[in-house]
């Protein structure tokens, strides 16, 4: 049986006595039955590690650079994330693919680059409402994830996939359980055929979730977990979504 993943997207929130605050409580919140991580700012990477360090929460970062190491003014490399001992990395959340134009091709080099420094990449993948009405979500999600894996070849199946359909996030409207299900089918098949481990493999649900729409969510077969933005701001809020993973 899969284990259920909850993982924090602080998005450009925070300071640092506000995390302080954060990260005391849901340390206090503990034990959580599902794995739990926050991905945080970069600039609070170290802090959030000494924090949580020798803890069982884990953390991450928002996005990773493609390239290893140089001129690349502003960005911070996977092995940059592995010192300050990321677990995770989001890489082509819908925020980056739509406000820093990152193409399917960038989302996966910066996939393969986190593998390649031993930080699990989270790969979110969803479709615009236009594409929704226009019945194009299978097309678009199939596509976005194809990318990844034909980078990733063998290694594929050590990445998360997050759901999350753009129309979902921070807007206050998730996706119904048949609505997110319906998705996931489709990613897991796609994973099960190109890595032969689908049946193994984390797949997030992401977009407006909530303390009361957390459990039902968590509780459809193929849903492991959420990728969680607005509520994972909300000490109280995260927690009890984390609560309602088991
Ligand atoms: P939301 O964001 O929970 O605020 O909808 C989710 C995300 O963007 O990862």
């Amino acid at each position: 049986m899969r284990r259920k993943l909850v993982v924090g997207n602080w998005k450009m929130h925070g300071s640092r006595p506000a995390n302080a605050e954060l990260l005391a409580a849901l340390l206090a919140g503990r034990p959580y039955r599902a794995d739990v991580a926050v991905c945080v700012p970069s600039i609070y990477l170290n802090e959030t590690a000494a924090t949580l360090a020798g803890s069982d929460l884990r953390w991450g970062a928002q996005d990773v650079s493609a390239h290893e190491q140089g001129a690349y003014t502003g960005e911070i490399s996977a092995a940059m994330l592995a010192e300050c001992g990321c677990r995770y990395t989001l890489v082509g959340h819908s925020e980056r693919r739509a406000c820093h134009a990152e193409t399917d091709a960038l989302v996966a080099a910066k996939a393969q680059a986190a593998l390649a420094r031993g930080v699990t990449p989270i790969v979110c993948v969803g479709e615009t409402l236009a594409e929704r009405d226009a019945g194009q979500t299978e097309a678009v999600v199939k596509r976005q994830l194809s990318a990844v894996i034909t980078r990733l070849a063998h290694c594929a199946a050590e990445m998360v996939v997050a759901y999350e359909p753009v129309w979902a996030i921070g807007t206050g409207r998730t996706a119904s359980p048949e609505q997110a299900l319906a998705v996931h089918a489709v990613l897991r098949a796609q994973l099960q055929a190109a890595t032969g481990h689908g049946a193994a493999m984390t797949i997030l649900y992401g977009g407006s979730v909530k303390p009361d729409n957390a459990a039902t969510l968590f509780a459809q077969a193929d849903i492991d977990g959420g990728l969680i933005g607005g509520a994972s701001l909300k000490a109280a809020d995260f927690i009890a979504i984390c609560r309602a993973a088991h």
